[in-house]
């Protein structure tokens, strides 16, 4: 079994998408990095944020990790900003941190996202499976999710519950 991290991407670092993820995090003991702590900044040609929390980061998940779980709120039917900063940010992986890139190459990939609708736009996944796709690695699965009266609903347990069979 490789061990796997979540990735989280949410504006609340103990919002909606969080509850979600302690959940799965309580069925996997994999840990939840909050992107929203960390100092990641936009893409930059010039690679002038080198320095920033980026680099770090993704190498301690390359280096022991096989899998991420990207956890991300649907804003505006999308990903989030800090989620879709996060994957701008892997093509450094592409030009300047390239043994990191080919270290993401055979990893597995899941995606849990978390909205006010029951249903996602068609669509909303494409840029995961694309990416993991470009990237080399492996996409499992994913699940939507949506809280209710602050707590995770009964029928939301059991899709994630068959959501964690699917990526161990
Ligand atoms: C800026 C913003 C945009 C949103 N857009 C959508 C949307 O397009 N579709 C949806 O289902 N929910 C949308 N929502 C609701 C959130 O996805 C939902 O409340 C989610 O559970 C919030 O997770 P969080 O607490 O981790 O931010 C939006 C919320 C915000 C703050």
């Amino acid at each position: 079994m490789k061990k796997g991290i979540i990735v989280l991407g949410s504006s609340n670092s103990n919002g909606e998408t969080y509850k979600v993820c302690s959940y799965v995090s309580e069925l996997t003991q994999y840990p939840i990095i909050d992107l929203k702590l960390k100092n990641i900044s936009e893409f930059d040609y010039g690679f002038n944020n080198r320095g920033d929390d980026f680099h770090p980061l993704i190498q301690e998940i390359v280096n022991n990790y096989g899998m991420i779980i990207f956890a991300t709120p649907v804003y505006w039917y999308t990903m989030s900003g800090i989620m879709k900063t996060f994957f701008d940010r892997i093509s450094d992986c592409l030009k300047i941190e390239k043994d990191t890139g080919r270290k993401l190459r055979g990893m597995d990939m899941a995606v849990i996202s978390c909205g006010s609708d029951k249903n996602l736009k068609q669509g909303f996944h494409m840029p995961f499976i694309e990416s993991a796709k470009y990237l080399g690695m492996n996409y499992l699965s994913d699940v939507h999710c949506w809280i209710d009266d602050g707590s995770i609903p009964e029928s939301v347990q059991r899709k994630l519950d068959g959501f964690v069979k699917t990526i161990i």
